[in-house]
This record gives C-alpha cells, sequence and structure tokens, in this order.
C-alpha cells in the first residue's frame, strides 16, 4: 500500500514539474492517504515538486543523489536534522553520500528548505 502510495506521489510530482517521466495520472492524487494528510508533507512535496530536486532525487532509488528514503532513515530522530538538512539543501555540498555536488538553492528562504526537510524526513521507513 505504501508503494502505490508513494509511487502515485512521484508519478504527481514529475507531472507538475515536467518531468520525464511522464505517466500522467494526477486525477489520482486525492486518494493519497496517511502522511499525505500531514500538512507538513504536503507543503513540502508541493516545494519539492515546484523546484528542481526532482531531477536528482527519486524517493525510492538513488540518481544523481540519494534517494529521499535514505535520506530520512540516515537522519529520523535526530533533533538537528530539519535545521542541518535545510541548510544543506540552500548551500549545497557533498561529501556525506559521495563525492558528487549537490547544486546551492540559494534563492530558497529558510522557511521553504525546512518544509523540504520535513517532507523527506516523513519518509522514513
Ligand atoms: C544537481 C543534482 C541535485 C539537485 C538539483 C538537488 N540535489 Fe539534493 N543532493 C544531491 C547530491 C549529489 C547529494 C549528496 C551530497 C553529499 O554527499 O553530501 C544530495 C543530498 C541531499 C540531501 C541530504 C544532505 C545530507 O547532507 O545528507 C538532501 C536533504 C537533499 N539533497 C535535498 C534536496 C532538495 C530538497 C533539492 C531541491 C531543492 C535537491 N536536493 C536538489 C544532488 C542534487
Amino acid at each position: 500500500m505504501k508503494k502505490i502510495v508513494l509511487s502515485m506521489l512521484v508519478v504527481a510530482a514529475l507531472v507538475s514539474c515536467g518531468g520525464k517521466d511522464k505517466k500522467a495520472d494526477g486525477d489520482k492524487k486525492e486518494t493519497v492517504a496517511d502522511n499525505s494528510a500531514n500538512p507538513d508533507y504536503e507543503k513540502g512535496l508541493a516545494l519539492v515538486a515546484s523546484s528542481d530536486c526532482l531531477t536528482c532525487h527519486k524517493i525510492d532509488e538513488m540518481l544523481t543523489g540519494p534517494s529521499y528514503r535514505d535520506i530520512a532513515n540516515k537522519y529520523a530522530g535526530a533533533d538537528t536534522a530539519i535545521k542541518y538538512l535545510a541548510g544543506k539543501i540552500i548551500k549545497g555540498g557533498n561529501g556525506v553520500w559521495g563525492e558528487t555536488l549537490m547544486t546551492p538553492h540559494a534563492a530558497l528562504s529558510q522557511e521553504d528548505a525546512e518544509a523540504m526537510a520535513k517532507y523527506i524526513l516523513l519518509l522514513k521507513k
């Protein structure tokens, strides 16, 4: 069940940011359950989908960057995770998951970056 919900979210996110994998299925969005009811989840997902994040990140698979699920599993439970990840989203960088560089997102506000971080952390399995 969780997998289906998540793959629908990926599809919805890819469609709304014009990603390459166009399995248009947007009208199923309303049936998405559990975590999507969490306002942090919805807000963060919308922000992630409207930025360039999904060109390098997928929820369940490594792409250019680590999967969001791996990130969530690594940091979930750490008090400082939201602030740390928001800082990394804004500043970019490398060295935690490998040598590939994450581009900075200097135009994002701290608040929006924290909302993205909260969404990612909610993907923990
Ligand atoms: C150009 C490709 C690229 C884009 C675009 C990108 N990322 Fe990343 N991201 C990476 C890479 C590569 C890493 C691994 C960095 C490292 O090893 O320190 C990463 C790491 C992360 C991490 C984990 C940071 C850590 O220190 O563990 C988060 C959270 C993250 N990205 C979120 C985002 C969000 C949110 C966006 C959109 C605003 C985004 N990324 C856009 C490539 C990208």
